[in-house]
């Protein structure tokens, strides 16, 4: 009898808990969206239409990316690098690079890191810029793990000014109306790689091509 009274209690008690962390979990999670929203310098100042919340990307999104990037070399734009991870991979693979990040918190965090393990600024710089209001021209590798409802827009602006020979790589949201070059993985890790030639040269076959 006590043992069985023992047993009740201890299930109320870790359910008790779970609902608790899952709570807090919440709370938490409510407080970051609210704060990051509204307070959080920089993106603030971004219109809500383009807001896009920090998720990183796993192991297997970060490895399909730069499977998607072998063979090429040059510079390369992380649209939204978070803590940095696509920018750290590609880094190390040769490209010099540049994070572009409105979040201080992240972008400190990452600063910290390339300092720490001793990544050249000459391989990666992370700014603390809207890529939405920077010239991306001279980028000829973009990757951009951002919202499904920004990559029409984000493609107009990618089309107007990387050059012909730049590769895109989008991440779990592909570009609507863009021709796919290649993809790589299944489910959430799928990234998908655009070339801007092809691209520009299908759209100039639609009926009234802008590009
Ligand atoms: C989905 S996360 C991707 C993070 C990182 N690239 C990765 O794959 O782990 C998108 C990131 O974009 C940043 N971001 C959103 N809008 C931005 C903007 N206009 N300019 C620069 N960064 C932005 C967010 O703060 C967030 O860290």
């Amino acid at each position: 009898m006590e043992d069985s009274i023992e047993m009740i209690l201890q299930e109320h008690s870790s359910s008790y808990t779970s609902r608790l962390s899952a709570c807090t979990g919440a709370l938490f999670t409510c407080f970051y969206g609210v704060w990051s929203l509204f307070v959080l310098p920089g993106f603030r100042r971004v219109p809500l239409n383009l807001k896009v919340p920090y998720l990183p990307s796993s192991k297997g999104q970060t490895l399909n990316t730069m499977k998607l990037l072998e063979g090429r070399t040059g510079h390369l734009a992380d649209l939204g690098s978070g803590d940095g991870r696509l920018v750290f991979a590609a880094s190390s693979a040769g490209f010099k690079c540049t994070g572009f990040e409105i979040n201080s918190i992240l972008l400190a965090y990452a600063r910290s890191k390339a300092s720490w393990t001793g990544v050249p600024s000459s391989q990666a710089t992370f700014v603390n810029k809207d890529f939405w209001k920077t010239d991306l021209s001279s980028y000829n590798n973009v990757i951009a793990f951002l919202a499904p409802g920004v990559m029409g827009v984000l493609g107009e602006k990618l089309l107007k000014e990387l050059p012909d020979d730049a590769r895109v790589i989008a991440c779990r949201f592909p570009f609507p109306n863009w021709p796919l070059q290649s993809s790589v993985g299944s489910g959430l890790d799928e990234t998908f790689a655009y070339d801007i030639s092809s691209v520009r040269s299908h759209l100039r076959q639609e009926p009234n091509p802008v590009y």
